[in-house]
């Protein structure tokens, strides 16, 4: 069976600008689409442009500088965003409208006040209004991941024949658990008429730590879009992190999907984000955590260092990372200690090393961790 493709819906500069306190301005906007664009992804949510004067800005400069990308702006399922947005996209190569609407029974009742027949009437609206000014245009369905899947269908089906180009599907609230997000997947491929003209994508928040889990069940079930964002940034516990859907794709064959995101960028991708947001990624954080490919207890040094493999299944250079970190603690073990001293350019026989992990086991119990220069002050000393 051939790979099918899933399109990388990144919405950093959307969904993940939404994190408090981590406002990025249009020159870092512009750097981190450029590069975004440089990594492959298929679409960039460059902003929201009616939520401010700023945001504008930033996506009519975006949607100027992305060469390959879709530069997509999100709109309420309102006349005067649509317009703001098909304006701020009016010199984008591949534009999309991003549109929609709430789903979910607390959505219709405490937020519109309104009726079913009326949310689908405003979604239809939405859709053909934006239709009016570009080809392209994304319908969201909000809170999806809470709405019954029969209305769901409703109203997928309502903008599909109203011209949606892609129907995306958020777990706004993190709520779903994998199984009942893939079935959700699988529900609308069966029940939708009209389906084949639409991709089904998914949006998944981390309230629960599932964004990722969900994401790719979703993809499993038929969606061929995802909506991340670098490091997993977003509203709350964040969005499905882009690195993390990636890799997962690349190391299981089985899934049979790929992306055209070139992997070896990564780790670049997820420093500048980080550094422009002024928003540090956790060490233990998957793919780009400065943890990620660090070893620090003697066992598994000592299995890393026979056969990289042993204990870790991405080979670091795959995200950009430039090799595997021996980390020395108190935990570690000779071959540690040897692999690191080798690569300042030292070697021991076997009772130069034992008399130097004597020495090098009590200065570990009396610091975090152990650098190069703790080990020549070792060496000093035996
Ligand atoms: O989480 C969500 O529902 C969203 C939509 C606005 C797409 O971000
Ligand atoms: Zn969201």
């Amino acid at each position: 069976m051939s790979k099918e493709k899933v399109e990388i819906f990144d919405t950093t500069l959307r969904d993940g600008e939404q994190v408090p306190g981590c406002k990025l301005d249009t020159k870092s906007k512009l750097e981190i689409a450029e590069q975004l664009d440089l990594l492959g992804v298929d679409i960039i949510e460059a902003g929201f442009p009616i939520s401010s004067p700023g945001d504008f800005h930033s996506v009519e400069e975006v949607a100027k500088l992305v060469k390959n990308a879709r530069v997509c702006g999100l709109t309420r399922a309102v006349q005067k965003d649509i317009e703001v947005a098909a304006d701020a996209l009016k010199n984008a190569k591949r534009p999309r409208i991003h549109t929609g609407i709430g789903t979910s029974e607390s959505h219709i009742t405490h937020k519109f006040k309104a009726t079913r027949e009326e949310i689908i009437e405003r979604a239809v609206k939405a859709v053909s209004y934006a239709k009016t000014f570009v080809e392209d245009v994304e319908f969201y369905a909000e809170d999806a991941g809470r709405t019954d899947n029969e209305f769901l269908a409703r109203v997928c089906e309502a903008v599909v024949a109203a011209g949606a180009t892609v129907l995306n599907i958020p777990d706004t609230t993190g709520y779903c658990l994998p199984e009942e997000y893939g079935a959700k997947m699988a529900y609308l491929k069966a029940n939708v008429k009209g389906i084949h003209k639409a991709t089904l994508s998914c949006h998944c928040h981390n309230d629960l730590g599932l964004a990722t889990a969900n994401a790719i069940a979703g993809a499993a079930h038929g969606a061929r879009q995802i909506e991340c964002t670098i490091n997993g940034i977003g509203e709350r516990a964040g969005n499905t992190a882009l690195e993390e859907v990636v890799m997962i794709m690349k190391q299981h064959p089985t899934l049979n999907l790929y992306t055209d995101v070139n992997s070896r960028m990564l780790n670049h991708l997820s420093q500048l984000v980080s550094d422009r947001m002024g928003m540090a990624v956790q060490a233990n954080k998957a793919i780009v955590g400065a943890n990620a490919f660090a070893h620090s207890s003697g066992i598994h040094q000592d299995g890393v260092i026979k056969n990289r493999e042993t204990y870790e299944i991405i080979d670091p250079l795959e995200v950009g990372v430039d090799q595997s970190a021996i980390v020395l603690t108190a935990r570690s073990g000779r071959a540690a200690l040897a692999y690191r001293a080798k690569n300042i350019g030292f070697e021991f026989d076997k009772l130069q090393l034992d008399a130097m992990y004597e020495k090098f086991l009590i200065m570990a119990d009396t610091k975090k961790e152990i650098g190069d220069d703790d080990i020549v002050e070792l060496m000093k000393q035996i």
